[in-house]
């Protein structure tokens, strides 16, 4: 088990790696806490649940949006929570990102914790703060950053995961590998079977490895006015594939990952033998697809990209395993390379 730090300005968050998720009764007040979590997770494992009132969310994406805070906001007033209320998230990035945007803005913020249930949330949502819900298509475009005051991530919890769910969550696993973790991508490439198996020892020492790098970004750039925007490499074009294409986060961003090696690669930054090595461990995961997007479409999607600055974009690079670097590139530029890259 290890417990990490995230120590920013203005408050303090503890993120549980490797601690039993029954154990998290001991980190909530002893009354005031409502439970929110999704009706897979109820199902899975609400009879183990602590003893408070539980509201439900559908499972998914549609659930991230402004009348489903609406409608828990008001079931948080009709059970009497008050200011010194806590809620407790009990799921993946939607509940949480859900769960962390109602107790920012209700009374003007109560308490709140998070039992992260997906390896997409355990290695990275629910780490750094950012909540919210998405406005129509327009992902996470409703949000603040607050950071919850604990996170509780059980790899146990992961077996229950899906193939999709698991794989997509890996990918941003190996994001943070070659962003920041040359030694995690070496786990991570030594230990192929014993991912696939969930062995949990394993999932514990890669969930902590992430979670580390992330915490310590995430300290020392909360507002991501600098350092932190490396934790969005290959978003750029993993999020015009992921709205395009409707395929899952972690496999969006892996296409993205190529895309932004392959980037990396033409620019000089990055050795033909690791641009290698990074490609071939999201195939052999079978991370990637090829996506078609077309030319009107693709310079939409990544005109209106939240890393744009004027006409110009702060792309993600990566300078070998284990190091990225920022540059502002024009538009003009990326979409000229991402047309290289589909019809090569
Ligand atoms: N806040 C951030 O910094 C941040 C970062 C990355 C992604 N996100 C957000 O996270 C969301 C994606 O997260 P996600 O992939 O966890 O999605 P999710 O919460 O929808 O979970 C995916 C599916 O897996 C199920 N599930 C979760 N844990 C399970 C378990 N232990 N056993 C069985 N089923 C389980 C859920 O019910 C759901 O059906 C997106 O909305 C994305 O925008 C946020």
């Amino acid at each position: 088990m290890e417990k990490i730090i995230i120590n920013t300005p203005f408050s303090r968050s503890e993120i549980w790696v490797g601690e039993k998720w029954e154990s998290v009764s001991r980190l909530l007040p002893e009354k005031g806490v409502v439970i929110i979590t999704d009706e897979n997770i109820s199902r899975l494992y609400g009879d183990r649940f602590p003893d408070f009132p539980v509201l439900t969310v559908t499972p998914g994406e549609g659930s991230k949006k402004l009348e489903v805070v609406e409608r828990l906001a008001e079931k948080l007033l009709e059970s009497g929570i008050d200011r010194t209320g806590f809620i407790l998230a009990i799921g993946g990035g939607v509940v949480c990102d859900l769960a962390g945007f109602l107790s920012s803005i209700y009374m003007r913020g109560i308490g709140c914790g998070y039992v992260s249930t997906s390896l997409l949330s355990q290695v990275d949502a629910s780490t750094g703060g950012k909540n919210g819900v998405n406005l129509g298509s327009t992902k996470n475009m409703l949000g603040i950053i607050r950071q919850p005051d604990f996170v509780l991530c059980d790899p146990a919890m992961l077996i229950t995961l899906n193939d999709q769910e698991y794989l997509s969550g890996l990918a941003e696993l190996i994001k943070t590998a070659v962003i920041g973790d040359r030694d995690l991508f070496d786990l991570i490439e030594k230990n192929f079977d014993e991912i696939i198996n969930r062995n949990s020892d394993l999932l514990t020492q890669l969930v902590a490895k992430s979670v580390n790098f992330k915490a310590a970004v995430v300290s020392e750039d909360e507002r991501e006015t600098g350092l932190r925007r490396i934790l969005n490499f290959g978003h750029t074009y993993g999020h015009a594939v992921e709205l395009q294409k409707s395929v899952k986060h972690g496999f969006a961003v892996a296409s993205g990952m190529e895309l932004a090696t392959d980037f990396s690669f033409e620019k000089g930054l990055i050795s033909l033998e690791e641009k290698t090595r990074i490609v071939n461990l999201l195939l052999r995961f079978g991370l990637l697809d090829k996506h078609d997007i077309p030319d009107d479409m693709i310079e939409k999607l990544i005109s209106h990209d939240k890393k744009k600055a004027g006409s110009d974009i702060n792309f993600v690079f990566t300078e070998g395993i284990g190091k990225a670097v920022v540059k502002k590139v024009s538009v003009s530029e990326v979409i000229d390379f991402y047309k290289r890259f589909r019809d090569k």
